[in-house]
């Protein structure tokens, strides 16, 4: 397991990482998206979205559960963006068919999987935003290993011990 930590100082930035976050990803997998409430996740999760060729607006799925996008450029891509804040049990995730949306070659971003405890498979990668001040430091636990070759690419962002911190 591989940890990355990177600092974000405004909205701008965290748009700017999705966007190189999406050059990172492969076309299948399992993120989570963990941090407090208005942490950023829906925000970087809708820049990825984008930055996919997703046009057009993109939404919070908080109320729906699950927002499906399929992006039909060169490279077609299947996203699905969760939102469990609202699951009232863990368990509602079997009638929503979690397991079928994660098996399919799908990239699906999960914010507030701790809500879905027990029915939620291990990801391949957890993202963690966190207040630094005004600000916000953003941690890439990798889990699956063969996903970091592309990370590289996000190493122009600050690390946060290079900021002052006051
Ligand atoms: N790096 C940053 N620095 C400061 N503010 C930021 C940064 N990134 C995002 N924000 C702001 O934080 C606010 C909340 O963002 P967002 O809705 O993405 O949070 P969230 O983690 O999805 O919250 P929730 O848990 O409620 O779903 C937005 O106003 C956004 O512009
Ligand atoms: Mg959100």
């Amino acid at each position: 397991m591989t940890v990355q930590t990177y600092y974000l100082a405004n909205p701008e930035k965290t748009v700017e990482f999705g966007q190189l976050l999406a050059k990172c990803l492969p076309s299948k997998g399992l993120i989570f998206l963990q941090g407090n409430l208005g942490a950023g996740k829906t925000t970087l999760i809708g820049s990825v979205i984008k930055a996919m060729g997703h046009k057009g607006s993109t939404k919070s799925p908080t109320y729906t559960i699950v927002e499906p996008y399929l992006i039909n450029s060169e490279n077609p891509q299947k996203i699905y963006h969760f939102d469990l804040y609202r699951l009232a049990d863990p368990e509602e995730l079997e009638y929503i068919g979690i397991r079928d949306y994660i098996d399919e070659d799908a990239l699906c971003f999960v914010e507030w999987p701790d809500k879905g405890k027990g029915f939620l498979p291990l990801p391949d990668m957890i993202i963690s935003l966190e207040y630094q001040n005004e600000a916000r430091k953003i941690a890439l636990e990798v889990i699956t290993q063969k996903w970091l070759s592309e990370f590289r690419q996000l190493d122009k962002f600050d690390k946060p011990s290079e900021q002052a911190i006051n």
